[in-house]
């Protein structure tokens, strides 16, 4: 398999950005083949797997698409650098979130807890997330070291919220924006911070359109929890429900059909009853409605595109990026 067309879902948007974002895709699936792999034993195993299961590569090419095209090998280096930093971060918060949310599939692979327990997918995720700052430190550039682990703990804050606020129908539509900001929009910020970082850069921010479109990926990706299928999404329909993470699409349903306040989601215990529940929502049109929301963020994202600053080519391939936010089935 060619690995900078391991995505199909991210092909076209790699080819987009330019010459130069094919090869420097390819570089950076190398080197995270070769981190994911970089502990002994059993970490190789299963941090290998992790990374060979594939994924959109979603966080490095947006590293790719804000830097524009590197001006010499240096500077593609630290791209290279950056990109597999911020991907090895997002399969270490993956292999943790699958602990915390008990889920038995990822990537349309069994996941590392499902495989292998607790105690490894703790084990792996650490050992990624190491592997992350090894790559970013290798480059000595302290204000990317910061930016990256500022979003690591933003992470970390945004999955105790939201463990914090299991079971709870009644969450307000700001607390669970804010959940999605912390776990997800400031990890596609610091991808868009990291790309200019590492082409020398440091002036362009593009801190407001990572943030939205992380937020509007976020949101849909908890419409396909509800949508699905499993063979489009790798993930079972109802996942969240079942381990009573309360999403936009479960929010905007109970406005909208009167019987669902009365829910209790501890009382949905089997993939069946949480199949049926996921219809139920659907039925509402929330799931419309959600969509709507993600579109909203994406539009506003691409109006803090600016040609004149980014160039033409930069602006596109970053306005396609969003579209595909929204657009996506996995
Ligand atoms: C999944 O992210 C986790 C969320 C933030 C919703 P992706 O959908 O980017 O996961 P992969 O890397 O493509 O598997
Ligand atoms: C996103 O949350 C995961 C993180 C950002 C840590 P989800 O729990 O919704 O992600 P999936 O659905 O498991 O991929
Ligand atoms: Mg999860
Ligand atoms: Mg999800």
């Amino acid at each position: 398999m060619d690995p900078a067309v391991a995505a199909p879902e991210t092909a076209e948007l790699v080819r987009a950005g330019g010459e130069h974002v094919p090869a420097l895709m390819r570089r950076i699936e190398e080197r995270l083949r070769s981190d994911g792999a970089a502990h002994a034993g059993p970490l190789a195993e299963h941090g290998g797997t992790t990374i060979a299961a594939g994924g959109k590569r979603l966080r490095p090419l947006l590293v790719l698409l804000a830097a524009g095209a590197p001006q010499d090998p240096d500077r593609e280096d630290a791209l290279v650098r950056a990109g597999a930093a911020v991907e090895l971060i997002h399969s270490a918060t993956l292999v943790h979130d699958d602990v915390l949310d008990a889920a038995a599939l990822r990537r349309g692979k069994p996941t590392v807890v499902a495989q292998a327990g607790r105690e490894m997918a703790v084990a792996t995720g650490d050992a990624l997330f190491a592997r992350a700052f090894a790559a970013l430190t290798e480059g000595g550039d302290a204000e990317s070291v910061r930016v990256l682990s500022d979003a690591c703990s933003s992470l970390a804050r945004g999955e105790l919220l939201q463990r914090a606020d299991a079971w709870d129908v009644g969450v307000t539509l700001d607390r669970y924006l804010l959940r999605c900001e912390l776990k997800t929009a400031r990890l596609f910020e610091a991808a868009c911070r990291l790309g200019p970082l590492a082409a020398g850069d440091a002036e362009l921010r593009l801190d407001g359109f990572g943030r939205r479109i992380g937020l509007g990926f976020q949101i849909l990706d908890d419409v396909l929890d509800v949508s699905g299928p499993v063979e489009r999404t790798g993930k079972h329909r109802g996942t969240d429900l079942l381990d009573g993470t309360v999403t936009l699409p479960l929010i905007l349903a109970r406005e909208r059909d009167p019987a669902l306040t009365e829910l209790d989601l501890r009382a949905v215990t089997s993939p069946a009853q949480a199949e049926e529940l996921c219809d139920r929502i659907s039925a509402t049109g929330a799931l419309d409605a959600a969509r709507d929301h993600a579109l909203d963020l994406v539009a506003q994202a691409k109006r803090d595109l600016d040609p004149a600053v980014l160039g033409d080519g930069r602006a596109q391939a970053l306005a396609l990026v969003a579209d595909s936010v929204v657009q996506r089935y996995s």
